[in-house]
């Protein structure tokens, strides 16, 4: 099984030249990805996209797929929204396709309109949602170096993650990571990322945790840039603890860390609420976005919640060749209109529930078989057990291969052993669409039964 993005594994069939759901097209596509990318590449299910609309994913041949990966939890508020494309069209007619760092009229609106909905001041754009956990560090590690009591030119400052945590696969996001297995071809920094078990809602937890850590690492806690952590943890769905939130917030703002919580997967109605630290009702220093927030086209932030936190931060230091794209700021501004009026998430919480239930119901049927993982708005997970109730993965692959041959495209992520099936589906998804979806799902599951 090969990684995916965030972590995911899908064992689907082969990629090659065979197309189970295409034509001699299709199979083209397939043969010649096999032939000029690496293996690593291959991780989803043969199916060609051909385009995508609200929550369906189309082939060539018209076939479609209802989607409940949202394109790895992009298409928040649905594939190719028409409000989205045209504002596409609109600025490549403007003639305007790149502009580095030069001031654009599309930069402007962008930034004040993620102010506008988030009530963070500032922020600073970027490409992709690694690209933000990396300009996280820097902030917060300028942040520190200036703090007073530390040593000019000291021991580089220390980054608190959690084990489970996922943020990326660039070096310093794949260090944060708390996933050993993703961090094993990196270099061993564990002086400078120090990680705690992560503390899930329910579970004994204490800041004393932390503490203990840094101080194994051979520092001190006023030598911590930040804690960065997930509202719910990508890899297992499990959340985070509203005390234990608190307690971090409390724990940073005595130490003078910054509490970075990642939303790159979380954020944009995706757990019923505009952002997912609603839930634990705690506001953190920087907050990090991507995905959901232009839907479609690659645009990162790092949210800033005051200005003096950057003011350490040299000229220059944050900056890259295409964060502020026109083009794809053109995408997010018309994507975060759709959420200014709080209408979209009021819908995706209701949708939620309706997720929730139907899952709900559908382990009751078989209890000692299939298990609720976690859900948190629209996004859940399922695991299928054995009689005794231990992980099964090989059902799980299953019954994601049967998903996707009913007309329902899902992800495996490589995390609780393979044995969990994530479900995210846009936060558009419809009444009637997301019914339609537990039917196929109900249906996948009873033909891995007979089967
Ligand atoms: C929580 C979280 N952080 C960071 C990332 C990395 O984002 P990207 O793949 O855009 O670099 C992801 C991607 O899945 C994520 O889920």
């Amino acid at each position: 099984m090969a990684p995916t993005n965030e972590g995911l594994t899908v064992d689907g069939p082969a990629l090659g030249a065979f197309a189970p759901y295409g034509d001699e097209d299709d199979a083209w596509v397939l043969d010649t990805l096999r032939r000029h990318e690496p293996a690593t590449m291959h991780t989803q299910h043969p199916v060609v996209w051909e385009r995508a609309s609200g929550s369906r994913v189309f082939n060539r041949e018209g076939r479609s797929w209802l989607d409940w990966t949202s394109g790895i939890l992009t298409a928040n508020a649905g594939h190719a929204r028409p409000d989205v494309v045209n504002a596409i069209i609109e600025q490549a007619r403007q003639g305007l396709l790149h502009a580095y760092m030069f001031p654009t009229r599309v930069r402007a609106r962008t930034v004040r309109a993620l102010s506008e909905l988030s009530g963070f001041p500032q922020s600073v754009l970027y490409t992709t949602g690694a690209e933000a956990v990396e300009g996280a560090l820097k902030i917060s590690s300028r942040h520190a170096m200036a703090r007073p009591g530390r040593v000019p030119g000291g021991r580089p400052s220390v980054v608190v993650t959690f084990e489970g945590a996922f943020h990326g696969r660039t070096l310093g996001a794949q260090l944060s990571g708390g996933l050993a297995a993703q961090r094993d071809w990196a270099p061993e920094l564990d002086e400078v990322f120090v990680r705690v078990p992560f503390p899930a809602r329910g579970e004994a937890w204490s800041t004393d945790l932390i503490d203990a850590a840094v101080s194994r690492a051979g520092a001190q806690p006023r030598d911590v840039a930040c804690v960065l952590g997930e509202i719910y943890q990508g890899s297992t769905l499990r959340q985070l603890d509203p005390a234990a939130a608190r307690d971090l917030r409390e724990w940073c703002t005595r130490q003078g860390a910054l509490l970075v919580f990642d939303e790159i997967q979380s954020g944009f109605g995706r757990t019923g609420t505009l952002f997912a630290h609603e839930h634990v009702g705690v506001r953190p220093d920087l907050l990090l976005v991507a995905k959901g927030l232009s839907g479609s086209l690659p645009v990162s932030a790092v949210l800033i919640g005051d200005e003096g936190f950057t003011e350490n931060v040299r000229p220059g230091e944050l900056t890259s060749t295409h964060s502020g794209n026109p083009v794809a700021l053109a995408a997010a501004e018309a994507n975060l209109a759709l959420y200014a009026d709080g209408r979209l998430v009021a819908e995706a919480a209701l949708r939620g529930r309706q997720l929730t239930e139907g899952l709900t119901d559908w382990a009751a049927r078989l209890p000692r078989r299939r298990r609720v993982v976690g859900a948190m708005g629209l996004v859940a997970g399922v695991a299928c057990t054995g009689e005794d109730g231990a992980l099964d993965p090989d059902t799980s692959k299953r019954l994601a291969a049967e998903c996707v041959e009913r007309g329902l495209l899902v992800c495996v992520p490589s995390t609780l052993g393979g044995a969990m099936l994530k479900i995210m589906p846009p936060v558009t998804t419809s009444k009637d669409e997301l019914a339609e979806a537990l039917a196929l799902f109900d249906a996948a599951a009873d033909a891995v039964q007979a089967g």
